[in-house]
């Protein structure tokens, strides 16, 4: 029998106190702006699961497939007992990770990490049903406020996968990293995928799909706020806007009012008024460079090992440790 356990660091409360807080902010703000970790309720983990099996969504199977390539290699350099996984989902990739953590021998558990509880039962049913000897140990949290309580009682690979890296604003990207190599001790890695800058026709239509999933992915945060917090927007009335930001190198989603409108958030006693084409900012996805990526990992404390592409340099897998001295230290 599997050893589970499934932690919740985050109570319900404190999260619904959370997102009080941000909506509040966030649709007091010119312009208005909503944090994409109230995306992923059920049905937008399940909406995100089909985003990455979209013919336009390449970051998914690109990162995969350096996942296959490189799995055994990270399961050598690394020799780590734990892999921890911070915004884990499905755990669909880190699968790869897993087997090959297990044949090389060091593999003893894994901690997958996210905000959304569905999306974590799942992935832990299915991996707990393929590896019965594997301890795993769950953990429903907010990954920027949890990197303290991670167990250590083995050597340990942080893996941040996805590009949601790029999800973070660069201030919040630049303490999150330094924060997970706090969390790490000499020795121990940080696997990150990221998305790199490609051109605007293949990166845009990735968030801008022909089918309309990702904006549908998009607009399910207006319901969760209707569920959530009593409000009432029509998604309808709002247009899936994706647009490549070529200075910072980021594609930045909103959601657009088609025509003016009057919202009432309920169990915030606020109302909210939208002009006629008026944005919701929702999400941003930067985009990395080799050397930037590299020089941001270093500030915040780590070397990188090594830097995995795929042929078209689309997205990178990248090795990091933890170095024992800061980089300061290091020069
Ligand atoms: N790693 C998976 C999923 C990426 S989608 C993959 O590569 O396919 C981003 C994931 O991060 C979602 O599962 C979402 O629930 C989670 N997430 C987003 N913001 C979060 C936060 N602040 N804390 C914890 N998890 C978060
Ligand atoms: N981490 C994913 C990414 O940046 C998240 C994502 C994919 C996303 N498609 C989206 C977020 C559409 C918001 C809207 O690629």
């Amino acid at each position: 029998m599997a050893d589970i356990a499934l932690d919740v660091h985050i109570s319900p409360e404190r999260l619904l106190d959370d997102l009080r807080s941000d909506v509040r902010l966030g649709m007091t703000a010119a312009p208005k702006w909503i944090s994409p970790k109230w995306f992923y309720d059920a049905r937008g983990s399940e909406l995100f699961e089909q985003i990455t099996e979209l013919p336009e969504y390449y970051p998914t199977r690109t990162e995969r497939a350096l996942i296959e390539a490189h799995a055994y290699d990270v399961a050598e350099r690394t020799d780590a007992a734990i892999l921890v996984e911070l915004g884990s989902g499905s755990s669909e990739k880190t699968r790869l990770l897993l087997n090959a953590g297990i044949k090389h021998g060091s593999l003893r558990k894994y901690v997958p990490q996210d905000v959304s509880p569905t999306a974590l039962e799942g992935a832990i049913e299915v991996i707990a049903r393929e590896h019965p000897g594997l301890e795993i140990h769950g953990i429903v949290s907010d990954f920027t406020d949890t990197l303290q309580n991670l167990p250590a009682d083995g050597s340990r690979t942080i893996a941040f996968l996805g590009g949601t890296l790029g999800n973070l604003i660069p201030e919040e990207r630049a303490l999150f990293l330094a924060d997970i190599a706090q969390a790490l001790i000499a020795g121990e890695f940080l696997l990150l995928g990221v998305g790199l800058v490609v051109e605007e026709s293949v990166v845009v239509p990735a968030y801008d799909d022909a089918a309309g999933v990702t904006a549908q992915f998009n607009a399910n945060v207006l319901s969760v706020l209707n569920e959530r917090l009593n409000a009432n927007f029509d998604p309808g009335q709002f247009e899936h806007v994706a647009l490549w930001n070529s200075d910072a190198e980021w594609i930045e989603m909103r959601l657009r009012a088609r025509t003016a409108q009057d919202i009432r958030i309920e169990d915030l006693d606020l109302d909210v008024h939208f002009d006629e084409g008026e944005e919701l900012r929702t999400e941003i996805s930067a985009k990395f460079r080799k050397e930037g990526i590299e020089a941001e990992l270093v500030d915040a404390g780590f070397r990188v090992d090594e830097f995995w592409t795929d042929p078209e340099s689309r997205f990178a897998l990248i090795l990091a440790s933890r170095t024992s001295l800061g980089q300061r230290d290091d020069r």
